[in-house]
């Protein structure tokens, strides 16, 4: 399948072998794509320009005219496609073009412990239903990532519409005093989570959860997710939104990855997520509520679009470029825990925006991989 790692189109592939591979998109002849499907089938892969034909590991195993244009001097084992290094979490395929960097499960570290509350709840972990989504705006791709992995804050603003109508329900908003055991999450490298319970966990997500059916489906589920995540992880039932640094956000129901194009725009590739095991019924249901809220025309998309665009548009205006904004809501209110990993902060805060941008800055300034350390530098006294 075609896909994009930021701005370099890749082509995902297993070979027959079953090894999963990681590619430019890129024919090495001319420079054409050679896969444009987002999924399929095909046993190899034949440039649409001159018909150079590469195999699904990548080998250079065509080429039209070889004995007559080519007179066979041509050396096929050189122009095989160019490869990242791949690696898989739990059904998520991972690429880095840079042999040098760390292993996906080292560049992860303890930040699976949080992935797992979606990737690994139930045996069969999670499957992607309903295609690809793909929409662009006008903004930086860094606002989306932020703001998955780390603002609560807005919510209260940018979506009043939803919480207004989930009061008018008879749903439960107690604003900023909200349950001061849920907190955010970032551990090293950069990764995010919102809205960990910690200490004494109050099941409330699955007393509130609605429809029926699908609380009857996490009670029915708990048992078995009880005995994978154990009882602190398994009664929280979700965390989220979650941000794998630097561009891989998630929930319990979708993974999406802010694509750059550049510092102006952003294409987003969306997919909805549900657990492999979930009766079929409840998936459907899952791919419907979650278009009308994060599909490209959803009501909390729209909300949020808005403001990415606007705070990148600022970048514009040469007074506003010059402005330094802030993030300082919660700073020296950070803390650990003796049991899960990473820095906490109050859910209502920036902890998560400071680690994120303070991760991105030191990756941009580092030269190489050797000079960037595991733990970020912190704005805060841990
Ligand atoms: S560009 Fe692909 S075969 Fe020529
Ligand atoms: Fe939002």
């Amino acid at each position: 399948m075609a896909n994009y790692k930021g701005e370099d189109p890749v082509l995902v592939t297993r070979d027959a072998k079953s090894k999963v591979h990681t590619f430019l998109n890129m024919c090495r002849h001319r420079g054409n794509r050679i896969c444009r499907a987002d999924a399929g089938n095909a046993p190899s892969f034949m440039c649409t320009y001159h018909g150079w034909t590469f195999a699904t590991d990548g080998k250079l195993v065509g080429v039209p005219g070889y004995k007559e244009a080519y007179f066979e001097e041509l050396d096929r084992s050189q122009w095989g496609l160019v490869e990242a290094r791949t690696e898989t979490y739990k059904g998520l395929i991972f690429a880095n073009w840079d042999p040098k960097a760390p292993s996906l499960i080292d560049y992860l570290g303890d930040y699976t412990y949080w992935m797992d509350m979606t990737f690994d709840r139930v045996a069969g972990g999670t499957e992607a239903r309903g295609g690809v989504w793909r929409f662009a705006a006008p903004a930086n791709w860094k606002f989306g990532s932020d703001n998955f992995g780390g603002d609560n804050y807005h919510t209260y603003i940018t979506h009043g519409a939803g919480r207004f109508l989930n009061r008018a329900a008879g749903g439960v908003d107690n604003g900023f005093n909200d349950d001061p055991s849920r907190v955010n999450v970032s551990t090293k490298h950069g990764h995010q989570a919102n809205n960990a319970w910690i200490g004494s966990v109050v099941n409330t997500r699955l007393q509130t959860m609605r429809p029926l059916e699908m609380k009857q489906y996490y009670q029915d589920t708990y048992a078995e997710s009880e005995k994978r995540l154990g009882a602190e992880r398994a009664k929280q039932i979700t965390i989220g939104p979650a941000t794998t640094f630097p561009n891989m956000s998630w929930t319990n129901n979708m993974v999406r990855v802010w694509h750059p194009r550049g510092p102006m725009h952003t294409e987003v590739w969306h997919w909805c997520i549900v657990d492999k095991i979930m009766p079929e019924h409840l998936k459907k249901m899952t791919v419907t509520t979650l278009v009308q809220g994060f599909g490209p025309s959803g009501n909390t998309e729209q909300d949020d679009g808005n403001n990415f665009v606007a705070c990148t548009e600022i970048g514009r205006s040469p007074l506003g470029a010059r402005q330094v904004v802030n993030q300082p809501a919660g700073l020296g209110h950070e803390f650990k825990s003796e049991n899960v990993p990473g820095i906490l902060s109050p859910r209502i805060g920036e902890g998560n925006q400071r680690s994120f941008y303070a991760r991105w800055q030191e990756m941009m300034n580092a030269p190489s991989w050797d000079r960037i350390t595991i733990e970020p530098r912190r704005f805060s006294l841990l």
